[in-house]
């Protein structure tokens, strides 16, 4: 079922998406930004949907939050594999988009995918006035400064740290890097709903941490035909991660433990939230 409603969820953004981006001019920049949103999972996308639904709010109606989300994570795919950051030359199992054109066009790719987030939210068909505005805040302060970028310039700047970081620092880095992006995901469908976030607020803290716990063990255990990046990058880069400072077998157990606690920060919401308790356990269960 959640397999399924992955899929179905991940079509319907990518057909979203590329509804909105028809027509661009004919420019490197805009085939990249095309390339840039194929091809993922769709998780974050799912997220939005499936929280939605938990508010009887169709997807027709939250799948412009749910493009917005992936034109973001897709932007930030990019900027991260950049020379000037980890240096990727493979991305969902295509060439990176700064080896594909250059660096010029990855950086502006980027650039646009992230405007692109922002106008998507502003899309009537969301909801009113107010509802758009609470999205658009609360994706800007989880991707910026407060988010993101923070825990991207806490990873690069980890890599040349003189000690490493410790459990709580690591864990912080994590949350901001890949957790603030899950977070506004999975809270989306209350804040279209206007309903009480915290419940859904306290499954994404617990699944975000998952998810790049699973991504650091993927680095390590992987395999780049499934995963579709290059993989034993980590270490030699320097970067933090759970699985440096924890181990593998530390790492994985600290993953499952989030999976249950996500699971249950849903209990208030009972069977209406079986796929996102499914959810949370394929972030740990998958390869790629
Ligand atoms: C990869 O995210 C980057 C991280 C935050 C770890 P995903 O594993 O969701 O990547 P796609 O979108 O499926 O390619
Ligand atoms: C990236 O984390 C998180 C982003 C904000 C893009 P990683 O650097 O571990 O992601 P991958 O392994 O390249 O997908
Ligand atoms: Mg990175
Ligand atoms: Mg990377
Ligand atoms: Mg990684």
């Amino acid at each position: 079922m959640f397999q399924e409603q992955l899929k179905q969820d991940a079509q319907r953004t990518q057909a979203c998406l590329q509804a909105v981006m028809h027509g661009l001019h004919s420019v490197p920049v805009n085939a990249a930004m095309h390339y840039a949103v194929d091809g993922g999972k769709g998780l974050r996308g799912f997220l939005v949907q499936e929280s939605a639904r938990l508010y009887e709010i169709a997807p027709e109606q939250s799948v412009y939050a749910a493009a917005a989300v992936e034109a973001l994570h897709a932007y930030s795919l990019v900027h991260d594999d950049l020379p000037a950051m980890d240096n990727d030359d493979l991305r969902r199992g295509r060439a990176t988009v700064h080896v594909k054109w250059d660096d010029a066009t990855a950086i502006l790719a980027g650039d646009a995918l992230q405007t692109l987030a922002f106008e998507l939210l502003t899309w009537a068909e969301i909801g009113s006035a107010n509802v758009r505005l609470n999205l658009v805040t609360e994706l800007a302060r989880a991707a910026g400064a407060r988010g993101m970028v923070l825990g991207q310039a806490q990873d690069i700047a980890a890599e040349t740290a003189k000690t490493p970081l410790s459990l709580d620092e690591i864990t912080e880095l994590q949350g901001n890097k890949t957790g603030a992006l899950i977070r506004w995901s999975a809270e989306a469908g209350a804040i279209m709903a206007e309903r009480n976030r915290e419940p859904l607020r306290q499954y994404a803290n617990a699944l975000g941490l998952a998810f790049q716990i699973a991504d650091d063990i993927l680095d390590v255990e992987g395999d780049a035909a499934k995963t579709g990046k290059r993989v034993n990058k980590d270490a030699d880069a320097g970067k933090a991660t759970f699985v440096s400072l924890l181990g593998l077998d530390g790492a994985k157990t600290r993953a499952r433990d989030l999976v249950a606690e996500a699971c249950d920060a849903l209990d208030g919401y009972g069977d209406k939230a079986a796929n996102l308790r499914q959810a949370a356990e394929f972030v740990i269960a998958r390869d790629s």
